[in-house]
């Protein structure tokens, strides 16, 4: 099922989330609902606060890199309750994006190797190594989980150049290719 992606400019994005526990509730059909809403937004990562709960699980696909990075063909990973150990190395700049901050791309500086623990969806834990494109995209979606998004990232001039596009996203005034939550017009219901 496709769940509504919640757009920037809702509280819930800035939340640090919470820690589950095996027994959380659908736990498989959440996840599976998620892959199915990162998939068919073209997305290559989506965290659980951005389809409104805030609770530490995210999922990414990194296999639409594969043409730079071979090894990323078929890479699919469910991270829950994940934290970074470690982030080391000379930091990068990649122009990153977000489904919740639609048509918005910039550059973000990140460390390019990273160590990460977490538990995968029958709740083993790991301890794993991770660089380059993938190391990106498990960085993004786990600052999802810590309240962090990219767009906090930029500098006074980045930012003030696309506030009025960030405004709009905000308050539900653009158009997306998938289904989007704006916290303006939900509040407006209420
Ligand atoms: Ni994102």
């Amino acid at each position: 099922m496709f769940l509504p992606i919640v757009a920037y400019g809702d509280p819930v994005l800035k939340e640090v989330a919470d820690d589950i526990s095996s027994d959380h509730p659908n736990l498989k059909e959440l996840i599976e609902n998620m892959y199915e809403t990162m998939y068919a937004s073209h997305g290559v990562g989506l965290a659980a606060p951005q389809i409104g709960k805030s609770i530490r699980v995210f999922v990414i696909d990194c296999s639409t890199f594969e043409e730079d990075e071979p090894e990323l063909s078929g890479f699919k990973k469910t991270f829950i309750n994940a934290e970074i150990l470690e982030e080391e190395g000379d930091a990068w700049l990649f122009k990153e994006g977000c489904l919740s901050i639609p048509e918005v791309r910039e550059e973000v500086s990140r460390h390019p190797k990273i160590t990460i623990r977490y538990c995968d969806e029958d709740f083993v834990e790991h301890t794993e190594s991770y660089e380059g494109l993938a190391a990106r995209v498990i960085q993004h979606e786990y600052d999802h989980i810590e309240g962090v998004l990219f767009t906090d990232y930029l500098s006074p001039l980045r930012k003030r150049m696309i506030k009025r596009r960030l405004e709009d996203i905000r308050d539900g005034k653009i158009k997306s290719e998938y289904r989007m939550r704006f916290y303006k017009s939900k509040r407006r219901k209420r």
